[in-house]
């Protein structure tokens, strides 16, 4: 028998458990699993936010049938389209036809292109009251966070925000809901990882969203991944803020690709570097193993961004290529951009690189650095001075 557990009063957390999916969204790994989020507030009238994905749409439904008990479910709140929380949406109907869909014009154009759904909507604006007795439910708008249907429903009498993808992230929840019940100390990277792979793009409509909330109080979060945050609201809050500022923590990532260790070598020299001139933060991502979920985390992470490639055919190294591309997709600003490579017979990558740099209108730190076969004793110097010229950089010298 699964532990239903309540979060205010009324409130009961419906969601499901993914350990199932390598992939999310069939791009990023998925160590921990995934949490789909859903909230079921049984009051004098019956809403559902949001729903799971439809391969645990069997599971999700007997979890509100056994509170429901006999009852009608009066709305269903749909905060975001995206189809690991809105999947279930054509079933439910067929479960519940009498059931109201509770969203805005976008949201009702993504129900009809995605399930054929055209009848019984109830429109929600923004500042709209949905009365269910003792919840008093109010609607933000908050597009682009992470699509642009997407809403925010607050409830004015316990003080939850139902926060769509906001405040999410990856990791099962593995036997308690509240942020107050469990060790969170595994969520903080993986919503980092979260927040850039999935959200990284709208920095400024995150920014938006949240001086939007600014004026709101809040008791508890409840995200459609993840923990329902309660203790650590502050702390969920600063990582979305900090992440959409795209500010950058004093550190350096050092993403490279290297098809026989000459360009590692490379890095190493830099490495070794910024850690003599007191960089404490160094994360080195040999683009090879590393999957670029991961680097883009530590790049959203930290203000210092360097990057290595041979020329392979003329180009770059394919991983870095591809890594390049989920940056510039990101729009991530405000970097400090060093770079290198090594070449056998025509030099290209570190051209390319330094035309990336460009293109983000990031900050190009020290003299880019390019080998020609094997490193030798003059490019690994000016290996040493790249990593010098990041670390006085972030040092604030010179
Ligand atoms: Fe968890 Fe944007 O969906």
């Amino acid at each position: 028998m699964y532990k239903l557990t309540r979060i205010p009063d009324k409130i009961y957390y419906v969601g499901v458990n993914d350990r199932q999916k390598a992939l999310f969204e069939n791009l990023w790994p998925l160590p921990y699993g995934v949490s789909y989020n859903s909230y079921l507030i049984a009051d004098d009238k019956t809403a559902l936010v949001d729903t799971v994905d439809i391969c645990y749409s069997d599971l999700f439904f007997k979890r509100i049938s056994e509170i429901l008990n006999g009852r009608p479910l009066d709305y269903l709140i749909v905060n975001h389209m995206e189809p690991d929380h809105a999947g279930s949406i054509r079933l439910l109907r067929e479960l519940y036809p009498q059931v109201q869909i509770v969203g805005n014009a976008k949201t009702f154009g993504m129900l009809e292109g995605y399930h054929g759904v055209i009848s019984g909507l109830h429109e929600a604006k923004e500042g709209d009251v949905l009365d269910l007795g003792h919840h008093k439910l109010t609607f933000y708008t908050a597009p682009m966070v992470h699509w642009p249907e997407v809403m925010f429903t607050y409830d004015t009498t316990e003080k939850v925000l139902f926060s769509a993808d906001a405040f999410g992230t990856f990791g099962t929840l593995d036997g308690a809901v509240l942020d107050s019940d469990m060790d969170t100390s595994l969520y903080w990277s993986e919503m980092e990882r979260y927040y850039s792979n999935i959200v990284g793009k709208y920095g400024s409509p995150v920014q938006r969203a949240l001086q939007k909330l600014s004026g709101v109080e809040i008791k508890t979060i409840c995200s459609t991944h993840g923990p329902v945050w309660r203790e650590q609201i502050d702390r969920a809050v600063s990582v979305y803020d900090r992440f959409s500022r795209y500010e950058g923590e004093h550190g350096v990532v050092i993403a490279y690709g290297s098809m026989y260790g000459n360009t590692e070598q490379m890095a190493e020299a830099i490495a070794s570097e910024l850690g003599a001139n007191g960089i404490r933060n160094i994360v080195m991502h040999n683009v090879s193993r590393s999957h670029a979920s991961y680097v883009l985390r530590d790049i959203f992470k930290y203000k210092g961004v360097i990057i290595g490639s041979p020329t392979y055919s003329n180009s770059l190294f394919p991983e870095i290529s591809s890594l390049l591309s989920k940056i510039e997709i990101r729009e991530v600003k405000n970097r400090l951009f060093g770079c290198f490579g090594s070449f056998t017979w025509s030099g290209a990558a570190v051209r390319n690189l330094n035309a990336f740099c460009e293109k983000m209108k990031w900050e190009p730190v020290g003299m880019p650095v390019e080998e020609k076969q094997a490193l030798k004793e003059e490019k690994y110097q000016a290996c040493l001075a790249l990593g010098k010229a990041m670390a006085d950089r972030l040092n604030g010298i010179g």
